[in-house]
C-alpha cells in the first residue's frame, strides 16, 4: 500500500471562519496533518493552491497588494515547516498571482510541474496563470489546460497511468471554457485516469459527460470557508494505491467549530470515496 494526500484552499489570511482565527485555524491544520501520517503515512503532499487572499484589496482579506505583507510567506514560515517531512509541492491558486520567478522564490516550487511516482504520472497544471503581477485587485484569470505541456510530458514518461491536477478545471456544467483541445485529449487518451482539483471549497465528484470522454474532477474540499458544512468539514483527500486498486476519498479530521453561533463538533471521517483503477 502506498498513499498520497492532497489539499487546498486553506487560506491563511485574517478572516475569521466558525469563530477559529487563522493562525489558530493553522495550526489545527498541522495537528490534522501530522496526526493523519501518524495513523497511516503517506509519500508526499500536493497542495492545488490558495494559501492566501494576497491579490484581494478588501479589508481585511488582502494583505500583498494593500501593505506588502504575503500570506503565502508566511504560509511558508509558519505552516510548512511543521508539517510532516515529505516532500511538498505546490502550484498557484487564483489568490497567487506571483509571477513563476515570485512563486519559486517563495515557495521553491514551479507554478507547474510533473512527478513521477511509480507507474504514475501526477502531471500539476497551473490553470491560473493570467494576468500574473497584478497591481490592482485581482481575483486570477483562468487559462486553459496547455494540452502540449500534457502531451510532452506523457510521451517523456511513456507507460505510466496519468493525473492532472490544477487549482480548478473549468470544464463542468456552468463553468466550461476548456478548449476542444483539451476536450479531445481526455476523449483519446485512456492513460489520464482523472483530474483532481481545489477552489470550490467542496469536496464532490463531478463527471465532465461525453464532450470530456466522460473523465471526471474529484474536488478536495477545504480547510478554510467551505460552501457546504454540513458536507464538507475541514480535510484532505487522499489518493490510495492497493493491491493494484486505485482508489480515493476525502478524509475529515476531527473538529469542534462554530457554525452559525453553534458549536458544531466532528468525530472525523471519510467520504466521496471513489475506486479509480
Ligand atoms: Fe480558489
Amino acid at each position: 500500500m502506498s498513499r498520497i494526500l492532497m489539499a487546498s484552499d486553506l487560506h491563511h489570511c485574517e478572516m475569521v471562519w466558525y469563530d477559529v482565527h487563522s493562525e489558530d485555524r493553522m495550526q489545527r491544520m498541522i495537528k490534522a496533518f501530522n496526526d493523519e501520517y501518524e495513523k497511516e503515512p503517506y509519500d508526499m503532499l500536493l497542495l492545488l493552491g490558495d494559501y492566501s487572499l494576497d491579490f484581494w484589496v478588501f479589508k481585511p482579506y488582502g494583505s500583498f497588494l494593500n501593505r506588502g505583507l504575503s500570506y503565502t510567506m508566511k504560509f511558508m514560515r509558519e505552516v510548512v515547516p511543521n508539517l510532516p517531512k515529505v516532500p511538498i509541492y505546490m502550484i498557484a491558486g487564483n489568490h497567487e498571482q506571483y509571477s513563476n520567478a515570485n512563486w519559486k522564490w517563495i515557495t521553491g516550487c514551479e507554478r507547474r510541474m510533473t512527478i513521477p511516482y511509480g507507474d504514475n504520472l501526477f502531471i500539476m497544471l497551473d490553470n491560473f496563470g493570467g494576468n500574473l503581477d497584478p497591481t490592482e485587485n485581482s481575483d486570477g484569470t483562468y487559462t486553459p489546460v496547455d494540452v502540449n505541456y500534457v502531451r510532452e510530458q506523457m510521451a517523456a514518461y511513456p507507460n505510466t497511468n496519468v493525473f492532472l491536477f490544477a487549482h480548478d478545471f473549468y470544464a463542468r456544467p456552468g463553468a466550461d471554457i476548456e478548449t476542444e483541445e483539451f476536450a479531445q485529449l481526455l476523449r483519446e487518451e485512456p492513460r489520464i485516469i482523472t483530474m483532481f482539483a481545489g477552489h470550490t471549497h467542496l469536496s464532490n465528484i463531478i463527471n465532465l459527460g461525453e464532450k470530456y470522454g466522460n473523465k471526471c474532477v474529484i474536488y478536495d474540499g477545504a480547510f478554510s470557508y467551505t460552501r457546504d458544512i454540513e458536507h464538507t468539514r475541514w480535510g484532505f483527500r487522499e489518493l490510495r494505491f492497493e493491491d493494484g486498486k486505485v482508489t480515493t476519498a476525502y478524509l475529515t479530521p476531527p473538529s469542534d467549530i462554530k457554525i452559525n453561533g453553534e458549536l458544531s463538533h466532528h468525530d472525523g471521517g471519510s467520504q466521496d470515496e471513489m475506486v479509480l483503477i
